[in-house]
């Protein structure tokens, strides 16, 4: 382990955990994990949970930097880690579509740095992915053998970095995921609910449709593909079941966010095209609804509806007022709104 490494991890305990385990048939299923992006969204959550059953290592950008490809190599065979899941990257479309080359760096050329470390070790991978590799042009669910035709640097990029993840390392799992939801804030419900608060319009497009997938079961659906003794390898879609456009989603937010009791009056969206969004530097793909019906089989069970998720997600939001919601200090915890001014347009 680096130096400055070991300084830094020495400095931050909290970013490596001593593992409990937990038992499955008598054995344990406690697994040494590095998360890439641990800052992130997503990253930050699996951190938060995986901690006490795990060893978890979450190290930010400052540690361990992924845009340097030869750099990121050394620093890997390094660290001691059975299993990696990779949630870095460049995940702005309109970014990525302004620093094409980091786009790259970050979206394809490092997954393939950590899937030849993966493979060299035999360690289990999942790389994270996203429904912008689809084009939008058609109106069924895609399924995880769906052609891929991006259409902007982001999803050109993550479809690059599906493919050399499963070229240098065909055990690895990519796991394609929509329009994320969670206690780190950052995404649309708290966007809808800041904008409530502050009295900002409510218009949102409602012509491009997706899946909303809140964290909270992902991070579970995550685990069971960490821990299984049989590992997942491919493609998969992992989604919630439905089919919403940012209108209804923000739609769904404050009625749902009304009956918690986190605003006091309904408050109605507007509704915009794609097409007026003229500030948006990336092309966005009008359909990108994921099937989840591998998912289903894979984990033996029904995949709740997003609505529910986002129930689920704002009643903790409800149940935590007045607290700092995102214990983890997320860069975007989402604030208990007590007397939102709603929109008059
Ligand atoms: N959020 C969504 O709705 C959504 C939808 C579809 C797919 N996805 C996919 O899901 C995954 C996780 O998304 P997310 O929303 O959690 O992303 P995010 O919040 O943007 O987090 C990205 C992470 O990458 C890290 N990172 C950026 N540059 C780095 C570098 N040079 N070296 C090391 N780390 C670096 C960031 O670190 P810093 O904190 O230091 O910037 C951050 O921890 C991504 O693969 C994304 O493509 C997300």
């Amino acid at each position: 382990m680096p130096e400055g490494w070991a300084r830094a991890m020495k400095a931050a305990p909290g970013l490596h955990d001593s593992a409990r385990g937990v038992m499955d048939g008598g054995m344990s299923t406690a697994r040494r994990i590095l998360i890439l992006g641990g800052t992130g969204r997503l990253g930050g959550v699996l951190a938060r949970e995986w901690q006490g059953r795990h060893e978890v290592m979450a190290p930010g950008r400052r540690l361990l930097d992924a845009s340097q490809p030869a750099a990121l190599a050394r620093e890997l065979r390094a660290l001691e880690f059975d299993t990696l899941v990779n949630t870095a990257g460049l995940t702005s479309p309109d970014t990525c579509e302004e620093r094409p080359d980091d786009a790259a760096a970050l979206n394809a050329a490092a997954p393939a740095v950590l899937a030849a470390e993966c493979a060299r070790r035999r360690a289990r991978l999942i790389h994270l992915s996203t429904d912008y590799v689809f084009d939008g042009g058609g109106g069924a669910l895609l399924d995880e053998d769906a052609p891929a035709r991006p259409v902007n640097v982001y999803g050109r990029t993550k479809l690059a970095g599906e493919k050399a993840v499963l070229a240098a390392c065909p055990e690895a799992l990519v796991a394609r995921v929509s329009w994320l939801f969670g206690p780190r804030g950052g995404d649309v419900p708290a966007t809808v609910l800041e904008r409530a608060r502050s009295g900002q319009p409510l218009d949102f497009i409602e012509d491009k449709w997706s899946a909303p997938t809140g964290i909270a079961d992902l991070t579970a659906w995550l685990e069971r593909f960490v821990t299984d003794l049989r590992p997942q390898s491919g493609v998969l879609h992992l989604c919630h079941t439905g089919v919403a456009t940012w209108r209804d989603y923000a739609q769904v937010t404050l009625d749902l966010a009304h009956a918690a009791g986190l605003i006091e009056r309904p408050c109605h969206t507007i509704g915009r095209r794609l097409r007026e969004f003229s500030h948006f530097k990336a092309a966005r793909p009008p359909f990108t609804v994921m099937s989840n019906a591998r998912l289903s089989d894979v984990l033996g069970a029904p995949i709740p509806a997003w609505q529910e998720a986002l129930e689920r997600h704002l009643a903790g939001i409800a149940r935590h007022r007045g607290d700092e919601w995102d214990a983890g200090g997320g860069r975007n915890a989402v604030t208990p709104i007590s007397d939102p001014p709603c929109s008059k347009r």
